[in-house]
């Protein structure tokens, strides 16, 4: 789908369609007024037969509107005008674009109100609408033998009532289109089934992304190298697989030569069948999604390639499979990690930490600015938030300012977990130096508390997205979070907002 924003006047535009607002109670938007005077109350005399009261996402296709250049006219209820916000607005273009794929019209020009005093501005609004329409626009289909057919509705302009503002929306535009093919990157290496989605395709959709993008230096460790730097954790959990586990780290060098990198780990268990301790077989397949952090890695980095943003980002993903094997982890089990600690395994299916540890002692190496860690670590962080928001653990204040004022403006919330003191004791282990689970009670905070202890010499959070990356039942598939977060915190870091 192509974009374009546009101004100027309604009236003789030459449109295969019009989308036009109309509040609740049948208050014309004042785009919307003109366009009805210009066809002499046309539109009005309509809604007044009481075919479009004005509720929210409600639609109403018009043809050979009078006196108008427009083909068609498709009106769409905002709702009451005093609770119109951007939630609203996101849901009334997804209802309007939903409507103009049951026509034929491959154009339309879309002039619904794009500011509204609580959470509404230009720029926010034409970034959602290009978001909206090429996540309406994912298909997973590299797996289905029947294709479906791409979507008419080719070009979406965007009218804009103040022409001094195009910059601004153009710039909405390049950042709503880098946003939506991180998310789209992220869907599908999310929807790839394991077998296909190993850690080997990962590393290969890293280097991929290097070809594509130049900017960009990946490096995969093999288990030798692995080995040989003393990565004990991780390559205790591949052990059980016979898919080898990769290390991959993906260098963007877009800032100054000596500006200290923002590091972003991705949790890339391309299947967690829970190894010794298995996993129960009903929606163990969803476990494939279990790399949702590596994907969501890969999605922003590869939005910040194609922003050029002028940051030092380095992408890390431990990949690896978790699966029962005569080699596989035992319970009991012990294991030194790179950091030198050594880890009691009481339960095999906590290994995302496992993993983990090891690339984050790795990151050391980096002196980074920051590093943030994103994983689909817990079941416990769905029970806490559900699936509305991901679970945000850090210890830095301005770093958890950052990161969570970054959700909300992306529409992809976190919301802030405690990292206390009081919960590192449920780590305990009389064999080891640490256990790798801390038991039910807020499993979701001593997971966080596990790997804060290999987070020690940098600024460091941890994402728990257990909850967000991906959604069950008829709609199952990826849902590309948190790229909307992670790219909009490197817009922030980059200066560009
Ligand atoms: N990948 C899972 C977490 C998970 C579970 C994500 C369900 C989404 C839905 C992780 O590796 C895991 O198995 N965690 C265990 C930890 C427990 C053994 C302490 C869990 O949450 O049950
Ligand atoms: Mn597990
Ligand atoms: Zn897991």
């Amino acid at each position: 789908m192509e974009f374009s924003i546009k101004s100027g006047d309604l009236r003789g535009r030459t449109s295969p369609c019009l989308i036009l607002g109309v509040f609740e109670k049948r208050q014309l938007t004042v785009p919307t007024q003109l366009i009805d005077a210009a066809s002499q109350g046309h539109l009005s005399r309509i809604i007044g037969k009481g075919d479009l009261d004005g509720e929210a996402g409600r639609t109403l296709l018009l043809h050979e509107v009078p006196a108008l250049a427009a083909e068609r006219v498709l009106l769409v209820g905002l709702g009451p005008q005093e609770k119109y916000d951007r939630k609203t607005y996101g849901k009334v273009m997804a209802a309007a674009l939903a409507r103009l794929n049951e026509t034929s019209a491959h154009e339309a020009l879309c002039v619904l109100p794009v500011s509204a005093p609580a959470d509404l501005d230009l720029y926010l609004a034409v970034r959602d609408a290009v978001t909206t329409a090429l996540d309406k626009d994912y298909r997973y289909e590299l797996t289905k033998s029947e294709k479906k057919p791409p979507s008419p509705l080719q070009r979406l302009q965007l009218w804009i009532a103040n022409p001094q503002e195009t910059n601004l929306a153009k710039q909405a535009l390049r950042h709503g289109q880098a946003m939506a093919r991180g998310v789209a990157l992220a869907k599908e290496l999310g929807n790839l089934p394991g077998n296909i989605c190993t850690p080997t395709y990962l590393a290969d959709q890293a280097e991929a992304m290097a070809k594509d993008f130049p900017a960009l230096k990946v490096t995969i460790l093999e288990e030798a190298d692995m080995a040989k730097l003393g990565m004990g954790a991780l390559l205790s959990v591949s052990r059980g697989s016979r898919q080898p586990a990769k290390l991959i780290v993906m260098n963007y060098r877009g800032g100054k030569k000596d500006a200290k990198p923002l590091v972003l780990v991705g949790k890339g268990l391309t299947f967690d069948a829970g190894g010794i301790s298995l996993k129960p077989g009903p929606d163990m397949d969803q476990m494939k999604y279990d790399m949702g952090g590596a994907a969501s890695v890969l999605g922003a980095l590869r939005a910040a390639l194609e922003l050029k943003l002028p940051l030092n980002i380095i992408g890390v993903v431990p990949a690896s499979e978790n699966l029962p094997d005569g080699d596989a982890n035992k319970p009991g089990d012990i294991v030194t990690s790179l950091s030198g600690q050594t880890i009691e395994i009481l339960n095999t299916d906590a290994e995302g930490r496992l993993i983990l540890c090891d690339a984050l002692t790795y990151c050391e190496r980096f002196e980074p600015a920051a590093v943030i860690d994103i994983a689909t670590l817990t079941g416990a962080i769905v029970v806490a938030l559900g699936h509305v928001a991901s679970g945000l653990f850090t210890t830095d204040d301005i770093l958890a300012g950052e990161i969570l004022a970054a959700g909300d403006r992306a529409f992809d919330r976190a919301w802030r977990m405690p990292l206390w003191e009081d919960y590192q004791s449920l780590l305990d282990s009389n064999f080891a130096d640490m256990a790798n689970v801390g038991g039910r009670e807020g499993g979701s905070v001593s997971a966080a508390c596990f790997l804060s202890r290999y987070t020690k010499k940098y600024p460091w959070a941890h994402l728990d997205i257990a909850g967000t990356a991906w959604v069950s039942g008829k709609e199952k598939g990826g849902t590309g979070r948190p790229v909307p977060l992670l790219v909009q915190f490197l817009l922030q870091r980059s200066g560009e907002l």
